[in-house]
C-alpha cells in the first residue's frame, strides 16, 4: 500500500465542472497531473478555466506567477483512458453507475496494485461502483463540493470492500489538496447530497405548482440567508448532474416520492440547458 508520500501523481478522469477544479488543486500543490477527457474541446475549455482561476488568483494576490506558471506546466491532457497511470486516480464523469464502472475496471487493468482509485460520485453508493472490480479494497469515494479549487469540505466514503488504510490515506491526500476531510458511511446522497436533495426538489415543486416563479424563489431563499437559491444553484451544478443525482438517489430509495425527480428538470435536460456551462438554464448566462 501507497503512503502518503508515494504518491506523486494524480490522475483525473472528466475535465467538466468537477474535474478541472479537482485537477486544477492537485497541480498547485505540485502533484504531476493527468487531466483525461472523451472530449477535445472539455479539456481545452478546462484549461482555460483553470487559467482564468490562477489570474484571479493573481489579481486578489493569493497565487504568484511562479505558481501559475508551474501549476499550468503540471497538467497533461489525454483522451486515451490507457494514458491515465498514476498512484491516486480521481473519477469525475457523468452520474451513471454503469459508465463508471467501465472506465474503473479500465483503470484497474492499466494501473498499479498500489494505486488508489477513487469518485467523485456525489449520490452512487461506492459499494456498488467497485463491485466488479478486482482490487475493491483500494476503491473509495472522495466527493468534493462546487467549485472545487475552493470548497474546503470533502466527503470520504468507504464501500463494504474498502481497506481502512485506504480510507485514512485518502483522508491524509485530502488534506494536502488542502482540503477537509469528513468521513461519511456509503449510503445514497452520503451527507450532504442527501440532506440538500429537499432543497431543489422542494424548490422544484413550488414552480411547477405555480406557487411562484425562479427569479422569487431564488430571492427569498437568498434573503433568508443562503448563499444561493436552488436554481442559482442548479445552474452552478449543472442542471443535467442535479438531475441525475435526484434520479439515482430516488431509484436508490426505492421511488421514495420525497426524492421524485420533476419534469420541469427533465425539460431542460433535454432542451440542453444545463446551466453555467452551457449558456442558459434556469437563468441565461449568454
Ligand atoms: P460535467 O458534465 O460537467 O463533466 C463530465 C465530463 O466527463 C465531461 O467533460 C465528459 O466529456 C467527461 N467524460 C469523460 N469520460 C466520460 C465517459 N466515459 N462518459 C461520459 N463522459 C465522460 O459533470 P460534473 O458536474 O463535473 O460531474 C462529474 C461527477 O462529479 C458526477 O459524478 C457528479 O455527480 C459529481 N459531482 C458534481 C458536482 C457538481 O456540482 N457539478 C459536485 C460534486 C460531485
Amino acid at each position: 500500500m501507497n503512503s502518503i508520500d508515494n504518491i506523486k501523481s494524480v490522475g483525473v478522469i472528466g475535465a467538466g465542472t468537477m474535474g478541472q477544479g479537482i485537477a486544477q488543486i492537485a497541480a498547485m500543490v505540485g502533484y504531476k497531473t493527468i487531466l483525461f477527457d472523451i472530449e477535445n474541446s472539455a479539456l481545452d475549455k478546462a484549461l482555460q478555466s483553470i487559467e482564468k482561476n490562477l489570474e484571479k488568483g493573481i489579481e486578489k494576490g493569493k497565487v504568484t506567477n511562479e505558481q501559475k506558471t508551474t501549476t499550468l506546466q503540471n497538467i497533461s491532457t489525454v483522451v486515451e483512458l490507457n494514458e491515465v497511470k498514476a498512484d491516486f486516480v480521481i473519477e469525475a464523469i457523468i452520474e451513471k453507475l454503469e459508465v463508471k464502472q467501465k472506465v474503473f475496471s479500465k483503470l484497474e487493468s492499466i494501473n498499479s496494485e498500489n494505486t488508489i482509485l477513487a469518485t467523485n460520485t456525489s449520490s452512487i453508493p461506492i459499494t456498488q461502483i467497485g463491485a466488479g472490480l478486482k482490487h475493491p479494497e483500494r476503491f473509495i469515494g472522495m466527493h468534493f463540493f462546487n467549485p472545487a479549487h475552493i470548497m474546503k469540505l470533502v466527503e470520504v466514503i468507504s464501500g463494504a470492500a474498502t481497506d481502512d488504510k485506504v480510507a485514512l490515506l485518502t483522508k491524509e491526500f485530502a488534506g494536502k489538496l488542502g482540503k477537509v476531510a469528513v468521513m461519511a458511511k456509503d449510503s445514497p446522497g452520503f451527507i450532504v447530497n442527501r440532506v440538500a436533495r429537499h432543497f431543489y426538489v422542494e424548490g422544484l415543486k413550488v414552480l411547477e405548482e405555480g406557487v411562484a416563479d425562479v427569479e422569487t424563489i431564488d430571492k427569498l431563499i437568498q434573503s433568508s440567508g443562503f448563499k444561493m437559491g436552488p436554481f442559482q444553484l442548479m445552474d452552478l451544478i449543472g442542471v443535467d448532474t442535479n438531475f441525475s443525482v435526484t434520479t439515482s438517489m430516488y431509484n436508490s430509495f426505492y421511488q421514495d416520492a420525497k426524492f421524485r425527480p420533476s419534469r420541469i428538470q427533465q425539460q431542460k435536460v433535454d432542451a440542453g440547458h444545463h446551466g453555467r456551462k452551457s449558456g442558459k438554464g434556469f437563468y441565461n448566462y449568454e
